[in-house]
């Protein structure tokens, strides 16, 4: 969720094991954490996505424990400007901004926001986040990008913002469908030609998916009752997919996008149910952006706006949208490489407000692993672990979505709870789990389409631990450890409580949180990497030490690239930061920071240098979602809801004072001047 949007509701109203106000011993359990430098290697397999293009680079060749990369920049100073930063001797160029037609149909983009529904449906979304690059070629030089589009600014969306009245009520059919058709994703080929990136127009691979695009259900909720819709009577399909907002890919080649904040898109004016009450589903006045409210206009298509309106109204699911918010919530798979594939909604892995989703370390036998983190405040992070073993030759299928069924639609999903000492569990949600009253989940439900449409409720039952916001996930490609960032919590107080994972009251800054596997599924080891805080925090915020040129809150998209650098992208809500610089973009090789007895190290007053600044966005901006090309050289990152910006195709470039621009979510992609590898 981006701060823009966030809804500060208590969704979790459990009474799950919130420790008392522990603040000791942080620094200290990273001397626990299993196996410090001695990890095995990580098989590499799939790293870009590059199965099926015939690239030499996920060869499964492995690594040595430690990384070799070497920042090779310094670290840059703050910014407060309608500009992008980066350090010297780079380059920032604006690339596939929303509005941009992709497809034939589109128009060109309009300054003055009269694009109608259909040129949105055929252009770039709004507010880019999540993204990812799959190559065509050997040479990274040709690709597909990926990019969610989370949400709207009805206000730049629109000539003159939103037509609701006073009421909340919409009156443009237009405008709601160009609203619904600015979300979802975008799938366009872009070319590196002279040194800069340009979209492909019209390319046969380029598409839409929107917040009405139809899209499969597979599964443990596929075919299920629960999912009934007078358009789907089989419960196999749904429309659209919301709130896009962190990403994953998978070792096969597909896209991951991922359903955060759905719940405000419908509403529930009768009697509700428990998933949707644990959830949030609104229950009354209009929904965010009020779609269904034109629900029964003379141009309405195939109730394309009652569904919204989730409302028992009929004798059954047969006659109403009761349902329709059933078929959100999900981890989609999207294949980039097949033109105009259907999307699949993955069930298995949960349904909550997804942030992200990480693989961990491949092992050829071994299950694959989804981490997948429930953003909302006192929420939890699960996992999902594959039955199916991990197969390297899968890499290399062109019969991606296959893999999708295979990996994806049967495993176990699991809740964390962290405890104290740094050691934690893994608590699997399936009906013969056991309850924290001593009971079992099959006494609460009656199948495990049942625990999966009411994932966060069927997690209260069985003590996971509530945590402050969970967002991206990464995983460290040479010790195999799963970082994770908590943007902040000023919710946690004396009444709820911290816990050993979540230490801080008022926890504004935010902290970045890893774990490594334990022998079994069920076990994990933790401790906390870096937290948040201004440069001038005193000893109780400022734990990390952090200094001007590292201060940084509310951590959010998260990414390891291949070489081991972990980038740390934030959305700032905190003053004392804010007021310092716009949000950025950090970098730092976990691997290589050591303690004297050779475990990994946690960020600390004595290795400050080792993390550092490496870009930041213009004003008004969260800066979001990370993917870089297979040789280095070019880096891809979201800027979303920019205030005034971007002036020109130097995304460096300021937007001149007293000039006020409609402003444009976009890719930024970040190279050397000289063509070499980033970073280092
Ligand atoms: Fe859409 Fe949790 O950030
Ligand atoms: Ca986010
Ligand atoms: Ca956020």
């Amino acid at each position: 969720m981006s701060k823009e949007i966030f809804n500060p509701t208590r969704f979790n109203k459990s009474k799950n094991p919130d420790f008392d106000h522990v603040l000791e011993a942080h620094l200290s359990r990273r001397g626990v954490l299993k196996g410090g430098l001695g990890l095995s290697a990580m098989a590499t397999f799939g790293a870009f996505g590059l199965a099926g293009c015939g690239s030499s680079n996920n060869s499964g060749s492995s690594a040595a424990a430690v990384s070799k990369a070497s920042l090779g920049f310094d670290s840059i100073a703050g910014s407060k400007t309608d500009a992008v930063s980066v350090p010297p001797g780079y380059t920032a160029q604006v690339l596939a901004p929303w509005g941009q037609p992709i497809t034939a149909e589109g128009s060109a983009w309009q300054a003055d926001g009269t694009n109608n529904a259909t040129d949105q449906a055929n252009a770039m979304g709004m507010h880019h986040d999540g993204l990812h690059f799959f190559p065509l070629n050997d040479e990274g030089t040709d690709g597909l990008l990926c990019v969610n589009h989370e949400y709207i600014d009805q206000n730049a969306l629109h000539p003159n913002g939103s037509d609701k009245d006073a009421d909340g009520i919409r009156s443009s059919v237009d405008q709601v469908r160009k609203e619904i058709n600015a979300h979802g994703v975008a799938v366009v080929r872009i070319q590196l030609q002279g040194g800069q990136w340009q979209t492909v127009d019209n390319d046969p691979l380029n598409r839409r998916y929107t917040g009405a695009t139809t899209m499969d259900i597979s599964g443990p909720l596929a075919n299920s009752s629960m999912l009934e819709t007078p358009f789907s009577p089989d419960g196999s399909q749904a429309r659209g997919t919301l709130n896009n907002c962190g990403n994953g890919y998978t070792p096969w080649g597909t896209y991951l996008t991922c359903e955060e904040n759905w719940p405000g898109y419908f509403i529930n004016k009768g009697a509700t149910t428990a998933d949707q009450d644990r959830i949030g589903i609104d229950t009354s006045g209009t929904t965010r952006y009020g779609w269904e409210t034109v629900a029964g206009s003379d141009e309405e298509l195939v109730d394309e706006f009652t569904r919204f309106d989730v409302t028992p109204t009929g004798n059954s699911a047969s006659e109403d949208y009761r349902n329709e918010a059933n078929g959100h919530g999900y981890i989609v798979e999207i294949d980039p490489y097949t033109a105009n594939s259907r999307a699949v909604k993955r069930t298995a892995l949960g349904r909550f407000r997804h942030e992200g989703c990480t693989f961990g370390k491949l092992a050829e036998g071994q299950p694959i692993v989804f981490y997948s983190g429930h953003d909302s405040r006192f929420e939890y992070m699960y996992k999902f672990v594959s039955d199916a073993l991990w197969d390297p030759a899968d890499a290399e299928t062109t019969d991606r979505m296959a893999m999708g069924d295979k990996y994806m639609d049967a495993g176990t999903l699991y809740v964390a709870r962290f405890d104290a000492d740094g050691v934690g569990s893994w608590l699997p949600l399936t009906l013969d789990s056991m309850t924290t009253d001593g009971g079992v989940l099959a006494d609460h439900f009656a199948t495990l389409a049942d625990i999966i449409l009411n994932t966060a409720g069927a997690a209260d039952l069985v003590g996971a631990t509530p945590m402050d916001r969970p967002e991206w996930c990464a995983v460290d490609p040479f010790t195999g450890s799963v970082y994770l960032t908590l943007t902040n919590n000023t919710r946690r107080d004396e009444t709820t409580g911290t816990n050993p994972a979540n230490p801080r009251l008022n926890n504004k800054f935010g902290h970045v949180i890893r774990w490594d596997e334990g022998e079994a599924h069920t076990e994990f080891t933790w401790d906390i990497f870096v937290f948040g805080s201004d440069a001038a925090g005193d000893a109780n915020t400022n734990l990390s030490g952090l200094n001007e040129f590292n201060q940084f809150a509310s951590p959010d998209g998260l990414a390891f690239d291949q070489r081991g650098i972990m980038w740390i992208q934030t959305d700032n809500g905190a003053d004392e930061v804010e007021n310092y610089t716009n949000d950025q973009m950090l970098a730092v090789v976990p691997s290589q920071l050591t303690d004297a007895d050779g475990n990994l190290d946690v960020i600390n007053a004595d290795n400050q240098a080792q993390l550092r600044r490496f870009f930041v966005g213009p004003n008004g901006c969260e800066v979001t979602g990370f993917t870089i090309t297979p040789d280095y050289t070019t880096m891809f990152v979201s800027i979303q809801h920019p205030g005034n910006w971007p002036y020109s195709s130097n995304a460096a470039e300021q937007t001149p004072a007293g000039m006020s621009l409609r402003p444009r979510a976009s890719v930024v992609a970040i190279r050397k001047s000289d063509g070499g590898e980033l970073g280092v």
